[in-house]
């Protein structure tokens, strides 16, 4: 059975018991609402190692608005029903008082990669996300920690400060999980109505087709601004940005000159989508 904990010292104790027999600890650090895409990174951490830590803590340090946070799903007991059946082995809840203390007054900031695309457009979004993953690789001590690719910069920002800080976790990325029609999985998919649901997986589609035409050759900037209209014309209301940006360095890039990625946020309604997808280089 997972077992839920809510102590950091708790947590503590039960890796220490890990660790004394020679055991293998994987963490999988999500906000809740657990969906494939959460569940798709549990299973990679299972298949990897002996003992499965995911965590659950909706960080309001990464939340641009109050309204955003108060909107974000809690759903703890139908996530700790879902890991149940894979055989994860704890989850670990900690609330907001631990993880944020009075008095607590440090923030990890990453330069470079949290610069541009959801850096430019979610201000201190991802101090929040490097300050609470640096503070739950520290509380876990895993051997191996996972993250989506969903969340592409994130992953970038995470494998950068695991490296600058001498973390040794080692940092794993997993492919971003779709529904069938494209749209990435999100917990905030539930947010949408139904004829925006319908609307959804356009943005998916556009990058397909733009990643697609842009491997083979096709210009980058008309390619992304055709996109851009397609995004459009589907209904979203906005596109924050659209760019191609180099795979590991994350870069801009104006023609295909090594292995890239196509990211995308639009607003489609009052919900923020992002998504991104590989372009090879041939
Ligand atoms: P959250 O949005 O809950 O996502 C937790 C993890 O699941 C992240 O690594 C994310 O990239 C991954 N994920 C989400 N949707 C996915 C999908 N469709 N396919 C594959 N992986 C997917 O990301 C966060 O939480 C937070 O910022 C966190 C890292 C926990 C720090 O608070």
């Amino acid at each position: 059975a997972v077992e839920i904990v809510r102590s950091r010292t708790g947590l503590r104790d039960i890796v220490a018991g890990w660790r004394m027999q020679g055991l293998r600890v994987g963490v999988v650090p999500t906000m809740g609402a657990l969906h494939d895409g959460h569940l798709s990174l549990v299973r990679a951490a299972l298949a990897d190692t002996d003992r499965v830590i995911v965590t659950l803590f909706v960080n309001p340090k990464q939340f641009n608005s109050a309204a955003d946070l108060a909107a974000y799903p809690r759903t703890e007991n139908e996530d700790a029903a879902k890991l149940e059946p894979l055989g994860a082995h704890v989850l670990y809840v900690p609330d907001g008082e631990q993880m944020y203390p009075p008095g607590f007054a440090t923030t990890v900031s990453v330069e470079g990669v949290s610069e541009g695309l959801c850096g430019a457009h979610r201000p201190g979004h991802f101090d929040g996300v490097s300050t609470v993953v640096t503070k739950l690789l520290l509380q876990t001590a895993g051997d191996f920690a996972y993250f989506g690719e969903k969340d592409f910069q994130q992953l970038q920002l995470v494998r950068r400060l695991a490296t600058d800080l001498d973390i040794p976790t080692q940092i794993l990325g997993c492919p971003t999980i779709r529904e069938e029609d494209g749209l990435a999985l999100s917990s905030r998919n539930v947010q949408l109505s139904a004829a925006e649901r319908a609307i959804a997986p356009a943005l998916a589609q556009a990058l397909f087709a733009a990643a697609d035409r842009i491997a083979n050759g096709a210009p980058v900037i008309e390619e992304i601004e055709k996109a851009r209209t397609r995004i459009v014309a589907a209904g979203y209301a906005e596109v924050e940005y659209l760019e191609l940006r180099g795979e590991d360095d994350l870069q801009p890039m104006t023609a295909l000159d090594r292995n890239g990625r196509l990211l995308v946020a639009a607003k489609l309604g009052a919900t923020r989508l992002i998504d991104n997808v590989p372009v090879a280089y041939p």
